[in-house]
């Protein structure tokens, strides 16, 4: 751990976007079951969450400028919220979904959280010819501009997990390549398909040892850390 880590000790109010989504899901559980962690606040487009102790849902509108600054004081937030992979061709939404909801969070919190934590993507550039690819990099490109005291991207290539209604390409990939991982190694290895659960033990982990500045994550780091975690 480098010198400038301080770990997360004290309890924290934490700030979970995506909570009903596959790797959203899984920080969900991980958070709620940290001592370090006093409250979960939940916004959601649906009253989906079933009540708990430790999670508040907050009924959201996404799309309302003026309601982002009533969003709660909190310490940390983790951002997993994404436009579903059968939906990427619709560009508006997906700009919404993928860039403005996470942008405008991010700005509500500047100057005041320990770290702000999303999900991002392996192989984004400005210049990919796909705009998914080239959203993702502006939302990066504009978070780095942001006075974020730790600002953690996670890069993920294919990601693995249960879920209800898998889109036919996902399924399909992940039949191929999940069990092939060991096959991404060397150059390829930030391109190994990773676990949801592995993304989100990591996104945890590292808000919990509370690395300051800009840190990249690809799946070989992913792994390590939730190794770490446990
Ligand atoms: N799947 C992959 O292989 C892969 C690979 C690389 C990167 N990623 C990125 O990883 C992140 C998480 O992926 P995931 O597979 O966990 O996503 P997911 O299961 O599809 O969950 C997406 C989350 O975003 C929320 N959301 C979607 N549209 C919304 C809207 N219009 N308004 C409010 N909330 C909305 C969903 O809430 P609702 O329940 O309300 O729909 C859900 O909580 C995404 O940014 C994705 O781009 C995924």
């Amino acid at each position: 751990m480098s010198a400038s880590c301080r770990p997360r000790r004290a309890p924290a109010q934490v700030l979970l976007l995506g909570a009903t989504g596959l790797v959203g899901g899984c920080c969900l559980q991980l958070l709620k079951a940290r001592p370090e962690v006093a409250r979960v606040w939940a916004p959601l487009r649906h009253d989906s969450l079933a009540a708990d102790d430790k999670v508040t849902a907050l009924p959201f509108d996404f799309d309302d400028a003026a309601a982002y600054a009533t969003l709660p004081e909190v310490d940390a937030v983790f951002c997993c919220l994404g436009q579903p992979l059968d939906r990427l061709d619709q560009r508006d939404a997906l700009f919404r979904v993928d860039y403005q909801y996470p942008i405008q969070v991010a700005r509500r919190y500047q100057g005041t959280l320990d770290a702000f934590s999303i999900v991002t993507s392996v192989g984004i550039s400005r210049w990919s010819p796909l705009y998914y690819c080239r959203v993702k990099a502006r939302l990066e490109r504009d978070l780095r501009d942001l006075d974020l005291a730790a600002l953690h991207l996670f890069q993920p290539s294919l990601l693995l997990g249960d879920r209800d209604s898998p889109h036919p390409w996902q399924h399909w990939f992940q039949g191929r390549l999940g069990p092939r991982r060991s096959w991404f190694r060397g150059p390829l290895a930030r391109f190994r398909p990773v676990g949801a659960e592995t993304l989100a033990q990591a996104m945890v982990g590292l808000w919990l040892r509370g690395e300051p500045g800009l840190s990249r994550l690809y799946a070989p780091r992913m792994e390590t850390l939730a190794r770490e975690l446990g």
